[in-house]
């Protein structure tokens, strides 16, 4: 096996051996093998590289360029005491070239190679050798340029760059370790693959795009008035041709040995193209736009992926710390973002309504946007969000398409749990998916009422997501006592409804937030609501409307605290949603003392709303009363935040519910308020606060965005800094929460790492 031997001194701290690799042979010295040659010499972990070339001009380029210390024009010459070979040459020529090497390779050299296929190359060993050596490392980077040639040998190519390695079952450890390590010294990402796979997965994502830019370029140039054409290209063109000067030969081979698989993604490029083709003859504008706001979604969060600023599944999250000053003001006029409850319920009906739903004021946050993603998914087409303006293509209630692969809602437990009771209803199957917080919160409360219905639907052993839906279910009408007071579980079960026979009604053991009812009587769907009892009948339709989305009190209800505890703060909030489920906080802080007025009170599409003026007023301590809680679910970490600052005692029972929140709101406020001196004890239903000075510290919101926001706010009555760490969520609920904070007077700064 190949020398791998430590190199003085073994100094990175983890104890780890630093790589040396004595001599490396380059084989091809072109964009791909000289950038990894450079890149190798640039990162110290070579001895000697050693370049075949079959053309001496290259060679004396590459030598004359520092690339390559000694150049080969025998193959069995370069190979003499190698311990690792890259192969970039075309892919076509390597059969060729594996035989020349065979008599030379002695079986201690590792040999790997840059291939674009691998299911080729892999052949191609296996009929010189018989088999797959252990000493054969198949691999792929993903990186290049349509530069091409010695020239462009670039020591930085592979830096953040992805190296697919397709190792054979033969591939021996040490072998592969090898590889691996020199290409991490490039600063390469590596992954494994299949070999297949990466044939199918290249041939999509690489070689069509490359087919189709050098076959529009040759149409083109072919037409007669080929000068005009040129001469009038502008950006588009550029942008999307800029491929097809790549090496021709190099694409050659690869079109060649990769052809199945090319054939196989071209096909099937060409039946989307070919229902473009349709959609422009006929006009079709709902299918033209389906297909390019679909595209356009789908290209901007690969452009954010490739900024690494991507709110996806598989990227961790940037992490945002907030260091705010203590003091600061509270004052002005403001309009925080649209309501979320209303937001995700206005494109749940827009998108099972018939006819084009409209809405204004939609809430551009992460959470209400993944269930706008949702419904893309599924197949309705949807226009927006532009500044909170939203156009949905409703498709009815037996509309809905079966989305490509797992439905991903981040964050957002309303999105999951009115989407199950949705779904349940539906003739396609689902996989619902969160991140990290979402995956532990409790899902059993909406799968017991659905199973009753008669939906198959199947959680973690935990009762967590992910969610597994089974469609083609006949759902019936239930009545549903509901265990707890939630407007999500309520949601769930009246979604499901809409497509049970007969009657579907709940039962709710305190008022809870009541979008939905109103929502779906704003569609014209019939909706009774006789005591605590809610009530509809499947089978109906709904018909599009226009939605006008008020400001969300949740958000506002940031601002409140802050003017009431804030000595001279005058704030007004305009045009706030005030549904009486929604009011508790305005409730509770005047029972505290508050200094609240509610003007401008109108009705907006079903909604209540009003301007909210707050004044700073000294606040006492209550005992909370426990109907309001329901109430005032999403607020309690702002009222922590008025307790805090109140004379005397603030007590909290009845909200257990706090706990399986985006974090356990009870334990994290309790921690975050100790860490500031603040006297907070939890219950087990909820928290015992005594007013007092507050302190500065560095706390936690463990990727709560309600948290992250209650403790900023806590920094106009701190007497130190607060540091708040964990705040990206904040994005789920209030994308322009800093913004107007520190508009109003806090003193707010933001920094990201990662
Ligand atoms: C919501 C209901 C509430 C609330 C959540 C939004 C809704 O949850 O906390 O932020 O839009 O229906 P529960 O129903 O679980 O109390």
């Amino acid at each position: 096996m190949a020398r791998v031997r430590p190199t003085q001194p073994q100094n990175n701290g983890a104890g780890m051996k630093r790589l040396f690799i004595p001599r490396v042979l380059i084989v091809g010295i072109g964009l791909i093998g000289g950038s990894f040659a450079c890149a190798l010499k640039a990162a110290g972990v070579v001895g000697e590289v050693v370049g075949y070339s079959r053309r001496t001009t290259t060679l004396a380029r590459a030598l004359e360029l520092g690339i390559i210390d000694r150049a080969e024009t025998s193959i069995v010459d370069a190979l003499a005491d190698v311990d690792l070979v890259m192969l970039a040459a075309p892919i076509g020529s390597t059969r060729a070239l594996l035989e020349a090497m065979k008599p030379a390779l002695n079986g201690k050299t590792i040999v790997t190679d840059a291939g674009s296929v691998k299911g080729s190359v892999i052949e191609d060993v296996q009929q010189i050798f018989g088999r797959v050596p252990e000493w054969f490392v198949p691999g792929h980077p993903i990186a290049g340029a349509e530069k091409s040639g010695v020239e462009a040998a670039d020591a930085k190519l592979y830096q953040d760059h992805k190296v697919i390695l397709t190792p054979h079952g033969n591939t021996s450890a040490a072998a592969l370790d090898l590889v691996c390590a020199a290409w991490r010294a490039t600063g390469a990402e590596i992954l494994l693959m299949d070999a297949n796979h990466h044939d199918r997965v290249l041939a999509a994502t690489s070689h069509l795009p490359h087919l189709l830019a050098f076959s529009l370029v040759d149409t083109l140039a072919k037409e007669n008035e080929n000068q005009e054409i040129f001469r009038y290209a502008a950006g588009g063109f550029r942008d999307f041709t800029r491929i097809a000067s790549s090496d021709p030969t190099m694409w050659h081979d690869i079109f060649v040995a990769n052809r199945d698989s090319v054939l196989g993604a071209l096909d099937h490029f060409s039946r989307g193209l070919e229902a473009m083709r349709r959609a422009v003859e006929a006009q079709d504008s709902q299918a033209l736009l389906g297909i390019m706001t679909r595209a356009k979604v789908a290209r901007d969060h690969f452009t954010k992926m490739l900024a690494k600023r991507a709110y996806s599944h598989s990227m961790k999250a940037h992490n945002v710390t907030y260091t705010v000053q203590p003091g600061g003001s509270m004052n002005g006029t403001l309009r925080v973002p649209g309501d979320k409850s209303i937001s995700h319920r206005s494109i749940m009906l827009g998108a099972l309504a018939d006819g084009i739903t409209e809405v204004s004021g939609f809430l551009e946050g992460e959470d209400s946007l993944a269930t706008l993603q949702t419904f893309r998914d599924m197949g309705v087409v949807i226009e927006g969000p532009n500044e909170g303006r939203v156009r949905i293509f409703g498709v009815g209630l037996r509309g809905l398409r079966a989305a490509p692969g797992a439905l991903y809602l981040g964050n957002s437990g309303t999105s999951m749990r009115l989407l199950s009771g949705l779904l349940a209803g539906q003739a396609f199957d689902s996989t619902l998916t969160g991140d990290e917080s979402l995956s532990h919160r409790p899902m059993g409360r909406v799968a017991k009422p659905l199973l009753q219905m008669g939906a198959v639907i199947a959680t973690e052993p935990s009762g967590t997501p992910p969610i597994r839906i089974t469609g083609r279910q006949r759902l019936r009408g239930i009545h549903y006592d509901m265990p707890m007071a939630s407007a999500q579980v309520k949601s769930c079960v009246l979604l499901a409804g809409l497509y049970a026979e007969g009657e579907t009604s709940v039962t709710e053991p305190a008022p809870t937030r009541d979008h939905t009812e109103r929502m779906l009587r704003g569609f014209g769907y019939t909706v009774k609501t006789e005591g605590s009892t809610i009530s509809l009948t499947g089978g109906g339709s709904l018909k599009a409307t226009q939605i006008d989305v008020p400001a969300d009190i949740s958000s506002a209800a940031f601002f409140m605290v802050a003017a009431s505890i804030c000595p001279g703060a005058d704030i007004t909030l305009q045009h706030v949603g005030i549904n009486p489920t929604r009011i508790g906080v305005i409730n509770i802080l005047r029972a505290m003392g508050g200094n609240i007025e509610l003007s401008n009170e109108r009705e907006v599409g079903g909604e209540p709303v009003a301007d909210i003026r707050v004044c700073y007023a000294a606040l006492k301590g209550i005992h909370i009363p426990e109907d309001q809680v329901p109430l005032a679910i999403d607020e309690f970490p702002a009222l922590f935040i008025a307790a805090a600052c109140a004379q005397g005692e603030t007590v909290l029972t009845g909200a257990e519910e706090l706990r399986v929140k985006e974090s356990d709101r009870i334990q994290v406020m309790a921690d975050g308020l100790n860490t500031l001196g603040v006297d907070a004890k939890p219950t087990p239903d909820g928290i015992i606060i005594r007013g007092g000075i507050i302190g500065g510290g560095e706390v936690y919101s463990h990727s709560d965005h309600r948290i992250a926001m209650s403790f900023t706010i806590a920094a106009l009555r701190a007497n130190d800094v607060i540091v708040i760490q964990d705040c990206a969520n904040v994005m789920t609920s209030f994308p322009t929460f800093v913004s107007l904070a520190t508009a109003a007077g806090i003193r707010l700064s933001v920094e990201r790492h990662g």
